[in-house]
């Protein structure tokens, strides 16, 4: 048996197709002997560490624990659009807690990693605007806020040696389905486009994100920890940062309110993470905007060259 921080131990990493799985993918690459697990085939991957299944079906999953013996999971797979959980309450409860009581039954032996969300919590209004700790107490408004905290409660039930992850707001170019994306196509196609005034959190750029849960991987973390970014901004001024950094037009970005614009879920208006307790454990500092604009920007020039 390795230890967690050893740079063989075997690391079985679920929704590597993602957002952040993408980039926990490449993170977990140098350290650790990787197992990367797929909803679905990636059309360009022939590696030959890649699995393919439907987590929430115990039958395949029992499968895969016949194939693979990680000593530790990180499980980034999600049903992570918070207007469809709504829609499709009995989706995001196979997505977001079957699959993982069915990781958690099927390897018992392994430390696990689950990723979740500050939407566990509600409004930060109620505790006077400052955002949650990992202490605070819990209270999801949506669908998916109660499916990730059923999840995060299985966890923790399994093992004290198991690690819950917050984390919110991820921003990225990689993929289609982001915020970032959403605004940078959006301005180059010189469409108007709309940012909520009331819509708060700290985001942080999935490849800062991705990079640090690997460090609270390979420190041997336990119990609940927050990533998040270094600023807390509105949907509105990120969609303008985007615009500046970007050398995009900004003045094709109006502000409006959620009560303008309503969706099937229900958000915390204020909603984002305090992060201390991860900066204190790590000994360092959570990352700002700027940091993971200047990588993206990096990437792009490289993918342009
Ligand atoms: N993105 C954010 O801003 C944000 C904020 C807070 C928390 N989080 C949390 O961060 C984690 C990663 O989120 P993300 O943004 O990377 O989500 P994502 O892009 O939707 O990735 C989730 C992955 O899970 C896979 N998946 C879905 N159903 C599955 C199933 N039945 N079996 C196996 N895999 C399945 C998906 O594959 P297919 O796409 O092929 O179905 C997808 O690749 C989640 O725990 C999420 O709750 C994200």
């Amino acid at each position: 048996m390795h230890s967690q921080n050893d740079s063989h131990a075997r690391l079985l990493l679920t929704g590597a197709g993602g957002v952040l799985g993408q980039r926990l993918a490449t993170g977990v690459s140098d350290s650790y002997h990787s197992f990367l697990h797929y909803h679905h085939r990636p059309t360009d991957d022939e590696a030959t560490n890649v699995y393919v299944g439907d987590l929430s079906n115990p039958e395949q999953v029992k499968s895969l624990a016949k194939q693979i013996d990680p000593e530790i999971i990180i499980n980034s797979a999600a049903y992570a659009d918070v207007d469809r959980c709504e829609i499709e309450p009995e989706i995001s409860k196979r997505v977001n807690v079957d699959a993982v009581n069915n990781l958690l039954q099927f390897f018992p032996q392994a430390k696990f990693v689950q990723i979740s969300t500050d939407y566990v919590f509600d409004d930060h209004d109620r505790r006077g605007s400052s955002p949650p700790t990992p202490d605070d107490p819990t209270h999801p408004m949506n669908i998916y806020g109660k499916h990730k905290l059923e999840a995060e409660q299985a966890a923790m039930a399994a093992s004290n040696d198991n690690l819950v992850i917050r984390v919110n707001t991820l921003f990225d170019h990689t993929v289609e389905r982001n915020f970032f994306r959403f605004v940078y196509d959006s301005l180059m196609r010189k469409k108007k486009i709309f940012g909520l005034t009331d819509q708060i959190s700290n985001p942080i750029s999935a490849f800062d994100c991705a990079r640090l849960i690997v460090k609270l991987v390979e420190k041997g973390a336990s119990g609940i920890f927050h990533i998040g970014g270094k600023e807390f901004i509105n949907r509105y001024e990120f969609a303008k940062q985007i615009a500046r950094s970007f050398d995009l037009d900004e003045a094709l970005i109006s502000s409006a309110t959620s009560d303008q614009h309503s969706r099937p879920a229900r958000r915390p208006s204020y909603a984002g993470l305090d992060c201390r307790i991860t900066e204190e454990y790590l000994g360092l500092p959570m990352p700002s905007i700027g940091d993971g604009f200047s990588r993206i920007r990096k990437e792009m020039e490289e993918k342009r060259a």
